[in-house]
């Protein structure tokens, strides 16, 4: 079946696990070759050409770019999905770890995307859409680092949008709740009470469950979708209503 997708090339940031991985089987599915930049090739190798990437690292995004370049000069779309957590307040968060942070969610989302820029200035669709998180629009306990990351991600996105229109590479963002990966799964191991962090974490969002990261994908796709050629610059909330919504209890 041809879709709006077949023979398109992609970047899929993270596309070992979880959203990234959603992001990479749905592009894929619908035609698409998916280059899959990730430090770990995961569970990718049935819809992605695995390409060791640690977005952390100048050098690392350079020679993945260096592999990209001996199959193709034209990239029509970049999905940034690459990204860590940390818990905690400013009082527990150290310089390292803001550093740390901070360079792979918000400097390594800017390499790659840079990277990518020349090769989706030779696209006739060409489009950015980075992972965000509802931690850029609401105020998270414990979580003060990475959601100073995803509301830079957030503001960055806007900016990019700005600087590339006249370059026709659209860049939006995705903004998901809670989603059931394996980094949720990492994060529930470690709470005291698993089943009870899972059910306040579900309690949470309005359709009282965690998004799923196919749904995230969906999104994506949406985004990235040549037929999307007017969207630019939007923010799009995943995350069962958590952020539009107030209902009574
Ligand atoms: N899961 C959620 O609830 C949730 C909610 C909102 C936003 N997000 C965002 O979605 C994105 C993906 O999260 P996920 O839940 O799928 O996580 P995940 O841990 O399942 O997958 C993350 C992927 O990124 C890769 N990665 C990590 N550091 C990297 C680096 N330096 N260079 C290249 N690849 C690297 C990992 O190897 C992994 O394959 C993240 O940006 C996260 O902030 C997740």
């Amino acid at each position: 079946m041809t879709t709006e997708f077949t023979g398109l090339k992609a970047i899929v940031t993270g596309a070992g696990s979880g959203i990234g991985l959603a992001v990479a089987q749905a592009l894929h599915a619908a035609g698409a070759h998916v280059y899959g930049f990730d430090i770990a090739e995961g569970e990718m190798s049935a819809v992605a050409q695995w390409i060791y990437c640690d977005v952390a690292s100048d050098t690392s995004v350079r020679n993945a770019f260096e592999v990209v370049s001996e199959t193709t000069e034209v990239i029509d779309i970049v999905s940034n999905n690459a990204g860590i957590g940390s818990i905690g307040t400013i009082l527990d968060a150290t310089s390292e770890e803001w550093l740390n942070l901070l360079n792979v969610n918000v400097v390594g989302l800017s390499r790659v995307s840079a990277g990518a820029i020349a090769f989706l200035r030779k696209s006739k669709a060409g489009s950015i859409v980075n992972t965000c998180s509802i931690a850029a629009t609401a105020g998270l306990p414990m979580r003060a680092v990475y959601s100073a990351s995803k509301g830079a991600v957030m503001s960055l996105t806007l900016a990019m949008a700005a600087d590339f229109i006249g370059d026709r590479i659209r860049v939006n963002c995705v903004n998901p709740g809670t989603a059931d990966t394996p980094w949720v799964a990492r994060l529930l191991s470690k709470a005291d009470n698993p089943t009870n962090e899972r059910a306040a974490l579900e309690s949470r969002q309005p359709l009282g469950r965690l998004v799923t990261a196919s749904e995230v994908a969906s999104a994506i796709l949406y985004l990235a979708s040549p037929k999307q050629a007017s969207t630019t610059g939007t923010i799009l909330p995943v995350d069962g209503g958590m952020f539009g919504l107030r209902l009574p209890k």
